[in-house]
């Protein structure tokens, strides 16, 4: 079954540009390679993570994300099996946004939740907006 988690946080103190960066292209890499979609934005001071995969991947993985010391104040909004068209059915890469560069990238996202995760697709947009700034 597919599952859906989402959460904001607070980046800890002690994180630098860099290590942001090497975050980034970390989660990238291990969700591309464990066919998990979804995406993980940063924005000051403030993480937003979409992930969506199989239950027992998503559950474990979000374990260790709540464990991490990088980050703090872990809200999570979303925690749901996903009804829709079967995970295995598309493919799409884990999305990463980080500062004001990436609309392009967001709007894919949310284009490719709408077609195949439209039963969150409406909350998850409305999260993203809130989330950031207009650019
Ligand atoms: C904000 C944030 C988001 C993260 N998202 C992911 C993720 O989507 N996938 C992932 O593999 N690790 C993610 N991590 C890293 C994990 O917390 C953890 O370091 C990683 O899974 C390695 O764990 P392991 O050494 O026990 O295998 C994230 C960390 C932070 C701080």
């Amino acid at each position: 079954m597919r599952y859906i988690v989402s959460y904001v946080s607070t980046i800890s103190k002690s994180i630098s540009d860099s290590d942001i960066e090497e975050l980034m292209k970390y989660v990238k890499l291990q969700n591309n390679d464990k066919k998990i979609t979804g995406i993980l934005i940063y924005s000051e001071g403030n993480f937003f993570q979409v992930l969506e995969g199989q239950e027992e991947d998503i559950k474990t993985l979000f374990d260790k994300i709540k464990k991490d010391s990088r980050h703090y104040n872990i809200i999570k909004m979303l925690d749901k099996p996903v009804k829709g068209i079967s995970f295995s059915e598309y493919h799409s890469s884990f999305t990463i946004v980080s500062g004001h560069n990436s609309h392009d990238e967001l709007q894919n996202f949310l284009e490719n939740e709408k077609t195949h995760n439209p039963e969150h697709f409406k909350s998850i947009s409305y999260l993203i907006q809130k989330f950031i700034k207009p650019v």
